[in-house]
C-alpha cells in the first residue's frame, strides 16, 4: 500500500506573510529542504539536515534536489468555457464579448462539449502548476456540473458557478427569474462543500443582470454560509460609462454591487481598474477581494491595475489568468505581465511579492489560507516541482544569478509551463512533464 508518510527533498520556497508588509521575513527558504507529508497534508517543512533524522524508518525520501518546490499556484479568475477562444484578435471588451465570447459559451448547452472542454481545462491548469482555481462556467447549469466533475476527478480545489445573465445579451444565453434561482439553488445543494469544491454565485457583470436578478444574487450569497460570489468590475472605460447609464443612482460601478449586497468575504471581483479610493476602501472594509488579471488587461487594452493603491487601502488581492481574454494559463507568464503593468505606473513588483501573490496571496483573497497557499503544518499538500533549467536561456540566466531573489525573478520573467516538472495534489502526482531531450 501507499505509505502514509512521504518526504520530498529539494530547494523549498513558500510564504508566511506578504513581503510588502514583512519584507524578507515573509519568505521561508530552505536551500536543502525537506517537506514531510502525512495523509496528503504538510506534517513538517524545514532544513533537510534537521528533519531527515526524524523520519520513520520505512519512509523513503523523494530526492528532487536541483529543483524548486513551491505551493501550487492559485488562479483567482478564469473562464473555463472560454478556453477555445483564447487568442481571438482585434477587439476591446464589449465587442470581444459579442463577437467571440457569447457564441463560444452558447456551445455549453451541450453537456458532451462541456465535459470535453472541462477535462482539457483542468489538465491545462495542472500542467501549469495551478492547483486551485475560481472559474466562471456559462449560463447553463450543466456547464457547472461538467467543470466540478472534472475537478473532482482530479481532486483539485475548484470554485465555480452558473453565470447569471438576464438582459443585454443574446437570447440564446439568457436565463430568467425562475431558472436563475432554481438552477443556482440546485447547484449549491449538489456541489457546495463536496470534496474540495465550492460554489460561487456568478452575476456576469452589472450590465447583464436586471435589478431583480442583482437582488437575487445578493440573497443567494447571503443565505448560504461559505458560498462565494464572483463578478467583474471596472474593467473597461466604455463598460464603466454603460453602467453609469444603466444605474444612474449609483455613486460608482462598485456601488451597484454594494447596493445589492454583493460585497463581503469570499466575494471576488476581476479587474478593478477604474475604481477610486472610496471604492477600494469599501472593498477593504467589506472583505471583498480583487483579482488582478494582467494578461487580459493588456490584451483587451482595458487599463492598468493599481496594486499600490489596493495595498495601501488594505484590499485583498489575488492574481487571475482570465483566460480567454487572458492569453496564458501560466501563472509565471501572468507574473511577467503583472511586473510590466506595474512598471508602466512606476511601481515595483519584487519576485518575492509576485510569488506570494501567486500562492498565499491568492489563497488569502479566497479565504483559503488555512487550507492551501503555504507549507505551514496542516496545509493540504498541493505543490509544484519547478525545473529552473527547463530552458537553455533560463538555465543560463539562473546560473549567472547571485541571489535567490534574482533566480526567482528570472523564473517569473523567462519561465512558463515548461518549468513545471511536476504538480502534486494532496501529495500525489497529478501531472508530470515528460523529460525532453535537447530542449
Ligand atoms: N465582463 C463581463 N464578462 C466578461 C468576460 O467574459 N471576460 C472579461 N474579461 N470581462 C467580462
Ligand atoms: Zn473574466
Amino acid at each position: 500500500g501507499t505509505p502514509a508518510v512521504r518526504a520530498l527533498r529539494g530547494e523549498i520556497v513558500h510564504f508566511l506573510a506578504d513581503p510588502a508588509d514583512c519584507g524578507a521575513a515573509a519568505l521561508a527558504h530552505f536551500a536543502d529542504g525537506l517537506l514531510i507529508i502525512r495523509d496528503g497534508r504538510v506534517a513538517d517543512c524545514g532544513p533537510a539536515e534537521q528533519l531527515l533524522g526524524q523520519l520513520p524508518a520505512d519512509c523513503t525520501v523523494d530526492d528532487q534536489r536541483g529543483h524548486l518546490i513551491m505551493p501550487g499556484f492559485v488562479d483567482t479568475h478564469v473562464h473555463y468555457a472560454q478556453t477555445d477562444i483564447i487568442a481571438s484578435d482585434g477587439e476591446q471588451l464589449l465587442a470581444w464579448l459579442e463577437k467571440y465570447t457569447f457564441p463560444a459559451e452558447r456551445r455549453f448547452a451541450d453537456p458532451a462539449h462541456a465535459a470535453e472542454v472541462a477535462a482539457f481545462f483542468c489538465d491545462q491548469l495542472l500542467r501549469n502548476g495551478t492547483t486551485t482555481a475560481m472559474s466562471f462556467a456559462t449560463v447553463h447549469a450543466q456547464s457547472v456540473d461538467a467543470l466540478f466533475a472534472a475537478a473532482q476527478a482530479r481532486r483539485m480545489r475548484m470554485i465555480a458557478g452558473k453565470v447569471l445573465m438576464d438582459r443585454n445579451c443574446p437570447d440564446f444565453l439568457r436565463d430568467d427569474a425562475h431558472s436563475a434561482e432554481t438552477d443556482s439553488r440546485a447547484l449549491i445543494a449538489r456541489w457546495h462543500g463536496r470534496d474540495r469544491l465550492a460554489y460561487a454565485v456568478t452575476p456576469r457583470f452589472a450590465p447583464t443582470s436586471s435589478s431583480a436578478q442583482m437582488a437575487l444574487a445578493g440573497r443567494l450569497y447571503a443565505e448560504h454560509p461559505g458560498v462565494y460570489l464572483q463578478s467583474h468590475v471596472a474593467e473597461n472605460r466604455a463598460e464603466v460609462a454603460w453602467v453609469a447609464e444603466l444605474y444612474p443612482q449609483a455613486r460608482s460601478y462598485l456601488d451597484v454591487y454594494d447596493h445589492y449586497g454583493q460585497l463581503g468575504p469570499r466575494s471576488i471581483y476581476a479587474h478593478c481598474i477604474w475604481l477610486d479610493d472610496s471604492d477600494r476602501a469599501r472593498m477593504a472594509a467589506t472583505g471583498a477581494a480583487m483579482s488582478f488579471c494582467p494578461t487580459s488587461n493588456l490584451f483587451l487594452g482595458s487599463g492598468l491595475f493599481d496594486l499600490e493603491r489596493a495595498h495601501a487601502l488594505g484590499v485583498r488581492v489575488g492574481l487571475g489568468t482570465d483566460v480567454g481574454a487572458g492569453t496564458s494559463f501560466s501563472m509565471l507568464t501572468t507574473l511577467n505581465e503583472a511586473y510590466k503593468v506595474l512598471q508602466l505606473q512606476g511601481q515595483k513588483l519584487s519576485a518575492a511579492r509576485a510569488f506570494y501573490l501567486a500562492t498565499l496571496g491568492g489563497a488569502r483573497s479566497l479565504y483559503l489560507d488555512e487550507h492551501i497557499g503555504s507549507f505551514a503544518p496542516g496545509r493540504e499538500a498541493d505543490l509544484i516541482i519547478i525545473d529552473p533549467a527547463a530552458t537553455a536561456l533560463l538555465a543560463r540566466r539562473s546560473a549567472a544569478a547571485q541571489t535567490l531573489a534574482e533566480r526567482l525573478f528570472a523564473l517569473m520573467m523567462l519561465g512558463d509551463e515548461r518549468c513545471i516538472a511536476e504538480t502534486r495534489i494532496l501529495g500525489e502526482t497529478a501531472f508530470r512533464r515528460p523529460v525532453e531531450r535537447g530542449a
